[in-house]
């Protein structure tokens, strides 16, 4: 009798159960040659038809049947018998065997985003190629020495207490300090209003679950770090892209589509935005404030980078203009340390009590040693120089990598200079597919962003992302070097075609 013949005539009396006799027919089927090594089981959604049971009982069956060694799942292509499944030879032992797992686990969701992200936390520190695509701030840059002594002096103040748990919200004296620093920005949150969090990754996750849910609607600027991006799908909200020019997000184009949705949160960078490094335009916030009261939704304002500024005059953040309506974020990670993964939040009234709750829920707050070492930098006075030193080592990167591609890709790419922050956004005069360019960027040896990762849409016109903090001045110009030869490399394609890598 075939196996599929057996699945056919499963028996339903109850004695054996409907998985084992599944289990059965294969493992029959493949002791006796029938099915023999790389062959191809029926899709569960098929096998469930055969045998008549439903989709999990199918699932449950090829589960174990990997569990047993005799299958194993390839992502995308479907579930084979193992090599060496008939003698045993060849299968790993059975504790050991982890197969079962992509049985178990859920359709992954990985977006291109995460992708991209992931690739990124692999290139750094590789040196066959150079990373232009890596936002890291340089190791040279970060203030070690100081950190060292910094760290030191507070394990023999605080002894044992940076062992323990601290306040959900982060430790008081960390507060204290992050509300003296916002006071020199015009803020005027006390440290109740503040709240430490895990990188400004994490508090970009938190406050944007604390506002929208499931079948919300929030908006982002296009492009953006792809976190935010993130933050806002994984909260399983729609996301609505609002384009960014030279003077920042259009603020006409979000009006429109506040016209038409029920927007519940605006995420963006009116400061030296990641990735153009530009400033929301004056005449721009005046209207956003309008728009936020008229119709009543939060704006979360990541100034991840806001101290990085090289041009122009700082405004002071918007929170200082509108605290009912606008939660701040920012982090040490771009200046200070982004090993130490320390971040914040400040907001007012029930949205400060609901982000209280999601770090609750999500890591019941940072880890204290960190928090007290950043509490006793502060408390030192070492942030100011060290903001003064970033400013002057991203400036003279900036100035390199705009050299170089004035000097090798002026004729195929466009931008506009940052104000600040650590990247530089380009835009092809000529559409290029990002995949073939990004092959052929690799064979040179260099990497970038592709703009299709910052964008919740599929682009219109191809775009990338090099990044200046992390590399020399003259590995910036060698990397530009070898992008502009990749670049010779790929045709142009017509427009409609500049297709994103999905
Ligand atoms: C705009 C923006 N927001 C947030 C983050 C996350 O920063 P952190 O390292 O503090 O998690 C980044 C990191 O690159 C960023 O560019």
């Amino acid at each position: 009798m075939s196996y599929k013949d057996r699945l056919s005539d499963i028996k339903r009396d109850g004695s054996v159960s409907l998985t084992s006799q599944i289990v059965d027919a294969f493992a029959g089927a493949i002791a006796d040659g029938e099915l023999g090594p790389d062959d191809k089981l029926p899709p569960t959604r098929e096998l469930a038809e055969i045998a008549g049971v439903n989709h999990l009982t199918a699932a449950r069956a090829y589960r174990r049947l990997a569990e047993l060694g005799l299958v194993t799942a390839r992502v995308g292509q479907g579930t084979f018998v193992r090599v060496g499944a008939q003698g045993g030879a060849g299968a790993p032992a059975e504790r050991e065997n982890t197969d079962w797992q992509l049985y178990a686990l859920p359709e992954q969701l990985e977006t291109y985003g995460d992708r991209i992200l992931a690739e990124m936390f692999r290139q750094a520190g590789r040196d066959d190629v150079i990373p232009l695509m890596v936002g890291y701030p340089a190791d040279k840059l970060l203030p070690f020495d100081v950190l060292s002594a910094v760290t030191t002096a507070t394990l023999s103040e605080h002894g044992s207490r940076v062992q323990q748990y601290t306040d959900i919200e982060g430790a008081p004296e960390l507060r204290e300090q992050i509300a003296a620093l916002h006071r020199r920005e015009g803020l005027s949150d006390g440290p109740d209003q503040i709240i430490v969090t895990t990188g400004a990754r994490q508090g970009l996750t938190l406050a944007t679950r604390a506002i929208v849910h499931p079948g919300d609607v929030a908006a982002c600027e296009s492009p953006t770090f792809p976190g935010s991006i993130e933050a806002i799908r994984n909260a399983g909200a729609s996301i609505l892209p609002v384009p960014v020019d030279d003077g920042g997000m259009d603020v006409d184009a979000l009006e429109s589509l506040l016209r038409r949705r029920d927007v519940r949160l605006v995420v963006f960078q009116p400061r030296l935005q990641n990735p153009t490094g530009r400033d929301l335009a004056p005449e721009r916030r005046e209207r956003l404030f309008e728009l936020a009261q008229r119709y009543g939704f939060f704006i979360l304002e990541d100034d991840v980078y806001g101290s990085l500024r090289f041009e122009g005059t700082a405004t002071g953040p918007l929170r200082a203009t509108l605290p009912s309506h606008v939660i701040y974020l920012s982090s040490l990670s771009k200046t200070v340390s982004p090993g130490m993964r320390l971040a914040w939040i400040s907001a007012s009234g029930p949205v400060l009590d609901r982000i209280v709750q999601e770090k609750r829920n999500d890591d019941m707050g940072s880890p204290t040693l960190t928090q007290l070492v950043a509490a006793r930098f502060l408390a030192e006075g070492h942030y100011e120089p060290q903001i003064e030193r970033s400013i002057a080592f991203y400036r003279e990167r900036c100035d390199a990598l705009i050299e170089a591609v004035e000097s090798h890709l002026d004729r195929v790419a466009t931008f506009v200079p940052p104000l600040g922050g650590g990247h530089l956004w380009l835009t092809f005069r000529d559409a290029l597919d990002e995949r073939d360019l990004y092959d052929a960027a690799v064979r040179q040896g260099v990497t970038f962003l592709p703009g299709g990762a910052m964008m919740p849409e599929r682009p219109r016109a191809t775009h990338i992302r090099l990044s200046f903090g992390y590399l020399d001045p003259d590995e910036l110009a060698e990397g530009v070097r070898r992008l502009a030869v990749a670049v010779r490399a790929v045709r142009p394609r017509p427009r409609r075609e500049a297709l994103p890598i999905t």
